[in-house]
């Protein structure tokens, strides 16, 4: 909490009056707004507090300015955003704000030059109102933009709820294509697009975890699509989540998971999905790429130092061998990693040029065989216990023949996941389907009602039902 200010976000003393001496920049702005905003519904737009508030506004978005041209905030996934760096640390105490905003679906705004009070006054008075009478103020606040106080409205008229799985598999390959147009073309890469993305990806996730994770084992995809980037960044997030890792270090997190093959966009698409032995001087152009990606990250403004850190050590084992070469330090970072787990755990899911995806009791017998060298043997048991040994969207057939998808993980028991039933034990598809915790036992026994028996390999024949099919 910023010292001076109450619970609330107003600033402490007699009706949030007291007048503040240094220049407390953009926080202190977004308070004094949220400040008004109370005022205006509390005393009404024309109350002499609610006028003196605007003042105060206007005063502390001149300090704010300091020199700039404009003034860009955001709102997030819920969190608010000063140009493309979440505010964490404020977001806590801007509750009432956020909600104005979002009442309005306003995702961005942009206070630009000197701004007259008579458009803090408007730009205030419209996020008192109620949205549907909105419009009265809207294109009149030349300096704030209501397509200029920048109001933008958000396409979903939510942050991220139901439509997040859908739509983060959607940009996420158009995003990283741009971005590595942008790499490979030494032009400016759109680092608020990926910190927005990510944002609302880790927002989804942390919202409704079992969508995002069912996604990651049903998107068909090959190891070098776009779509691994995807799954590597959710796997990482939920590696990061159960962790216990606060929000700030999780989008890092994930930002890192999802450019950490950036240095890949040099490479050709022979050498990348060749399906023999790859010839000496072709290794040697692939060992690159994790260094080839640092070196591009590191040139890119406004990035969190853990994304070219990442990319530089994803490829690097627990054990120290791997590539390139460890040429600092004893230790890979903590996020470096994870998202080695989630690379090399996905890439065994995925299809290779030469075999179909592993089967999910299979590439979890893989890793578990490389714990200590290829990865930390403590994070490994993190990961299944965050994603189970038959992680969520998993076919199983269950002991009785059976046949379900698993839509949750259970953490305490990687075995004994959640699971839909769909199919009854003679093979006809159930009309209801039936969800049944593997941890339930028999009444008044002590044994299992069911247990998984093994994956269903595709084939069996046996659908993914419609409801949890991505495209
Ligand atoms: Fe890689």
């Amino acid at each position: 909490m910023p010292a001076g200010y109450a619970a609330d976000g107003r600033k402490e003393g007699a009706g949030g009056m007291k007048a503040e001496q240094k220049s407390r920049g953009v926080e202190g702005f977004l308070l004094d707004l949220q400040a008004a905003i109370q005022d205006s519904r509390f005393y009404g737009p024309k109350h002499a507090l609610t006028e003196a508030a605007a003042v105060r506004v206007r005063a502390s978005l001149h300090e704010a300015m300091a020199g700039r041209t404009e003034i860009v905030i955001g709102v997030i996934g819920g969190e608010l955003a000063f140009g493309n760096k979440p505010l964490y640390d404020l977001t806590r105490h801007m509750s009432s704000l956020i909600a104005a905003l979002e009442e309005h679906k306003v995702e961005k705004l942009t206070f630009m030059g000197e701004v007259p009070l008579a458009d803090i006054r408007s730009f205030i008075e419209l996020l008192t109102c109620r949205s549907g009478e909105m419009t009265t103020a809207a294109g009149e606040l030349g300096s704030i933009t209501i397509s200029g106080i920048g109001l933008e409205a958000s396409p979903s008229g939510s942050v991220l709820s139901a439509g997040t799985v859908e739509e983060t598999y959607r940009e996420g390959p158009r995003l990283l294509g741009d971005i590595g147009r942008a790499l490979h073309d030494g032009l400016p890469v759109n680092t608020r697009a990926a910190n927005t993305f990510i944002q609302k990806v880790m927002k989804g996730f942390l919202g409704n975890k079992a969508p995002f994770l069912i996604a990651t084992s049903l998107k068909k995809h090959d190891e070098y699509s776009f779509v691994h980037s995807i799954n590597v960044a959710v796997l990482s997030l939920a590696q990061g989540e159960a962790l216990g890792l606060p929000k700030s270090a999780l989008a890092d997190l994930g930002l890192a998971g999802f450019l950490h093959d950036s240095g890949k966009i040099a490479l050709a698409a022979d050498i990348l999905r060749k399906k023999g032995k790859l010839s000496e001087s072709e290794y040697e152009k692939v060992s690159q790429h994790p260094l080839d990606g640092a070196k591009l990250l590191l040139q890119t403004p406004d990035l969190s130092p853990l994304v070219p850190t990442v990319s530089f050590e994803h490829h690097l084992r627990y054990d120290g061998r791997g590539y390139p070469r460890k040429v600092f330090g004893t230790e890979l970072c903590l996020a470096s990693m994870i998202v080695s787990i989630s690379d090399v755990y996905d890439a065994l899911r995925s299809r290779r040029p030469y075999r179909g995806g592993l089967a999910p009791e299979l590439a979890f017998k893989e890793m578990i065989k490389e714990g200590g060298g290829l990865f930390h043997p403590s994070l490994l048991g993190v990961f299944f216990r965050a994603i189970g040994i038959y992680p969520p969207g998993s076919l199983v057939f269950l002991d009785d023949g059976s046949v379900g998808i698993v839509i949750a993980p259970n953490p305490a028991d990687i075995r004994r996941p959640v699971v839909e039933i769909w199919y009854a034990p003679s093979g006809e598809t159930l009309r209801v389907p039936q969800v049944v915790n593997l941890t339930e036992k028999k009444p008044g026994r002590n044994e299992y009602l069911h247990m998984i028996v093994r994956s269903v390999p595709p084939e069996a024949g046996h659908k993914i039902p419609a409801r949890y099919r991505i495209d």
